[in-house]
């Protein structure tokens, strides 16, 4: 087929319609964005393509978190220069993180690179594409849209709650950006400032996605329990949950990423009082030293960390707790590391993300030279995982013999078995090949730990006495 005849497409029902093919890098905000382009791409008459080969649109939503989630955009982007080579009707878009942070140096090298679009403007993305396409292939190349830069967001659209990847489970966007200072981050170099939704609008979507069949969703914001603070001091993360658990199709509430500096006391009652709030928490420590936390400008101690914690535990001690740490930040002695060691032990997390420090360029790190060793931090890195492995693998012990709520999420990647997850967020698999259940709630007797996830085996479904 002729591709350079491609733009046509769209306006002649007699051809095919336009495919697109959309790649998500980075955390559960960019798979959220990335359902939000689909939706407009979709209202637009887009299907999705099935590979490079079908697709008449590329898009790539990035992430600039590590220099790795970088990389391979990077080379991914080498790979479409070919391929743009080969059908020069081809668009292809860098959206997201990197957009913001490197949109001069892709609209200066990458030529082959048409549509160059920062998170915060994604909301008329399909008009963007239809440009580019109804253009042809005989532009000069590097004649690409380029949109960046903060204060348009993406939510200022409607969302298309039936555009989601799980029929029961849905993410929820309460907030943009972040206003925090911590001197490795690029995300308030690429996301802005905090922008917060009103509850109004929140609870008016969530009525929307459980009308459609959600019972579950997960609120997202970089520092969610900051959520509010630019709305006024009525607006809070607790009043927001309050406000939710009041719609009675909605079974459980979590939210992601907390920050240790905004989990007040109003939000631990919240947690405390509101049983369809998920019992998880994640509440990133970073390091476990005093030292380190200050250079990293996180604006708390380790101390401070451990008596939020205990506060936590003291009203509300199901909630288990997830980290994230950054393993040889610039200057981390061997002593900073065991202190950070120690709070790990100390806290016993359910699960920890661990990453070795990557300088990011224009963080305020990036400043000092990044000093530890990339095979001391490859070593602290397996330390820090094999702690947490121990922790993961004891906890789930403790589940054995109890019964746990599971929500179905579908088949498991063993035949036969059904995988889903509990209110702490634990993965359960159990044997059914029922796929009906996908989406409801059912008790399962969990039999046995297995290191990251547990095996149950299902109960009647008026089994009464769950908990752990
Ligand atoms: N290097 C390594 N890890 C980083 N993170 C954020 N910035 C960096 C960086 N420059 C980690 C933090 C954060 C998680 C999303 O990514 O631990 O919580
Ligand atoms: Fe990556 Fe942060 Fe951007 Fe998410 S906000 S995509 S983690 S850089």
């Amino acid at each position: 087929m002729d591709v350079s005849s491609d733009a046509a497409n769209i306006r002649d029902p007699m051809s095919r319609a336009p495919r697109y093919l959309l790649t998500s890098y980075g955390c559960q905000m960019n798979k959220l964005d990335s359902e939000l382009v689909e939706s407009r791409l979709t209202a637009a008459g887009y299907e999705r393509a099935e590979g490079e080969s079908d697709a008449d649109v590329v898009l790539l939503n990035t992430c600039s978190v590590r220099q790795h989630a970088e990389d391979r955009v990077w080379s991914r982007l080498g790979v479409l220069r070919q391929l743009k080579r080969e059908k020069p009707g081809l668009v292809v878009g860098v959206l997201g993180c990197m957009a913001e942070e490197h949109q001069r140096y892709i609209r200066a090298r990458m030529p082959h690179v048409d549509l160059v679009v920062g998170p915060s403007a994604f909301g008329d993305i399909d008009e963007k594409v239809e440009t580019l396409r109804a253009r042809g292939s005989d532009e000069e190349p590097g004649d690409g849209v380029v949109a960046v830069g903060h204060g348009v967001s993406g939510d200022t659209i409607r969302r298309d709650v039936r555009v989601r990847p799980h029929r029961s489970q849905a993410y929820v966007n309460v907030m943009r950006g972040c206003n925090m200072p911590c001197s490795y981050c690029i995300v308030p170099a690429t996301r802005g400032q905090e922008i917060s939704r009103p509850i109004a609008d929140i609870v008016e979507e969530v009525e929307r996605l459980c009308d459609d069949g959600v019972s579950e969703v997960t609120l997202l914001g970089q520092t969610v329990n900051a959520y509010g603070r630019d709305l006024g001091r009525d607006v809070t993360l607790a009043r927001l949950l309050r406000a939710l658990h009041e719609i009675p199709a909605l079974r459980r509430i979590a939210f992601i990423t907390s920050h240790p500096n905004f989990l007040s006391a109003e939000l631990i009652d919240a947690l405390a009082e509101l049983p369809r709030v998920s019992r998880y928490l994640h509440l990133p420590a970073q390091s476990g030293s005093n030292a380190v936390l200050k250079a990293m400008r996180r604006g708390y101690t380790a101390e401070r960390y451990r008596t939020r914690v205990e506060q936590l535990r003291a009203r509300a001690p199901d909630i288990e707790l997830h980290s994230d740490w950054i393993v040889g930040y610039p200057g981390e002695t061997d002593e900073d590391f065991a202190a950070t060691v120690a709070l790990m032990e100390e806290i016993r997390f359910a699960q920890s993300y661990v990453f070795k420090y990557s300088p990011r360029p224009g963080t305020l790190a990036a400043d000092v030279v990044d000093d530890v060793p990339d095979a001391v931090k490859a070593e602290r890195n397996r330390i820090l995982n094999e702690v947490q492995e121990r922790h993961t693998v004891a906890r789930n012990q403790e589940f054995v013999g109890c019964v746990q709520e599971i929500l179905v999420e579908g088949p498991s990647k063993v035949a036969g078995r059904l995988t889903g997850r509990t209110v702490h967020h634990r993965i359960v698999h159990f044997d059914s090949t029922d796929e009906r259940l996908a989406g409801r709630y059912v008790p399962v007797r969990i039999l046995e730990a297995l290191g990251h996830s547990l095996l149950g085996e299902q109960l009647a479904e008026d089994h009464a006495e769950v908990g752990a």
